[in-house]
């Protein structure tokens, strides 16, 4: 077995590493470019950004750094959604009152940044395109390949997996049930959570079912994990929590704080933040949602509805209210470490188990 595989020619890095695109801030330039630097292949988390900020981030990447690197966007319906909002800002206000905010009642607007986020790839030469929630459609699969820019494509089935390859994917993005933040699922019928196929179960069935390289993702944290990765037939590793705690995150001290004193037994999916599953540490806003037996709105709107409380919750300094998402490997979690130390941890690691 080695660590410089298939995975590591296509996307021209040295290492089988990536670090999880994680919408929402923790992915600064400054991350990623360190990753990128350290042999990894770092990853902006653009989805929520607006398309002037994620501009601005790709080029303080490309001065931090000359080596590959992704942008993640998310493949999804962004409408909202207008019916159950007036249910869930009844909710919501009760969790308003708490935090001293004014109520809201009035239904929400959230911008689909979509296409001219993918412009700015095509524009900025981005040498890596990272896609979650479905796969692009076809004939911005074709532009992409025009210009020789990789697609990797997350996927939580088989059924899935068969769909991003025959969609152009080059790389195919295994996320098990233990993987921290949103499901990708996006095929699965119904009011589910999501695709929650363990990442153990999962990768090696995903790669007996396709033929472009496959990379696992969900729990994986230390060397271990990655040498058990390749040993599943994954050609490298995607990891996000690991990579919350790194000194380059952009994550709140007090998320960084509540990553740290989690453990196996911490973490939900839950759809009460955004209106999709996903995996995070339980809190109190995750508590008060559910006791209220209100179904939340669906992704995006719930995401919109649910933004004002997270930022004052930021601001606050209250992890209480804050969408902590976790996967369910954080007692392996370690804290002060850059994310170069991280890399080569890992990497002295699986070479002294190899
Ligand atoms: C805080 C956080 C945010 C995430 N945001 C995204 C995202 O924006 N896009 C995406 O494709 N995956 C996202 N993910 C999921 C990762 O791609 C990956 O599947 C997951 O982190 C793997 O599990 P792990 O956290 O146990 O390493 C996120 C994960 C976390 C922890």
């Amino acid at each position: 077995m080695k660590l410089n595989t298939d995975l590591c020619r296509i996307l021209e890095i040295t290492y089988p590493i990536i670090q999880a695109g994680m919408a929402g801030g923790p992915t600064t330039p400054g991350l990623v470019a360190n990753v990128s630097n350290a042999g990894g292949l770092g990853t902006l988390g653009a989805a929520y950004m607006k398309p002037e900020d994620m501009k601005t981030a790709i080029r303080k990447i490309k001065q931090k750094t000359t080596k590959p690197f992704a942008v993640n966007l998310f493949c999804t319906n962004w409408n909202d959604q207008y019916e159950g909002v007036e249910e869930s800002q009844k909710v919501l206000n009760a969790i308003r009152a708490k935090l001293q905010i004014k109520d809201i009642s009035q239904p929400v607007i959230t911008t689909n940044f979509f296409e001219d986020q993918f412009r700015i790839i095509l524009e900025e030469k981005v040498p890596i395109t990272s896609t979650a929630f479905g796969v692009l459609p076809k004939h911005k699969v074709l532009e992409l390949k025009k210009r020789n820019i990789k697609i990797t494509s997350m996927v939580t089935t088989v059924r899935e997996a068969l769909i991003a390859e025959e969609n152009g994917a080059d790389i195919i993005v295994a996320q098990g049930s233990d993987a921290g933040g949103h499901r990708g699922t996006f095929e699965i019928e119904g009011d589910t959570n999501g695709g929650l196929i363990g990442t153990f179960s999962l990768v090696p069935q995903v790669v007996d079912a396709v033929s472009v390289p496959v990379v696992a993702a969900g729990g994986i944290m230390d060397s271990r994990g990655l040498v058990a990765a390749l040993a599943l037939g994954a050609q490298g590793v995607q990891m996000g929590t690991a990579f919350l705690t790194t000194l380059e995150s952009g994550a709140h001290p007090e998320y960084k704080h509540a990553l740290i004193s989690s453990n196996e037994e911490s973490t939900v999916i839950t759809k009460v933040f955004s209106g999709r599953p996903a995996r995070g540490i339980k809190n109190q806003f995750i508590q008060e949602y559910e006791k209220a037996g209100i179904a939340p709105a669906d992704f995006p709107t719930q995401n919109t509805l649910t933004g004002d409380i997270r930022r004052e919750a930021s601001s606050q300094n209250n992890p209480e209210y804050m969408a902590l998402w976790a996967g369910q490997g954080t007692r392996l979690l370690q804290s002060n470490l850059s994310a170069a130390q991280l890399i080569e941890n890992l990497i002295n690691g699986a070479k002294r188990i190899l």
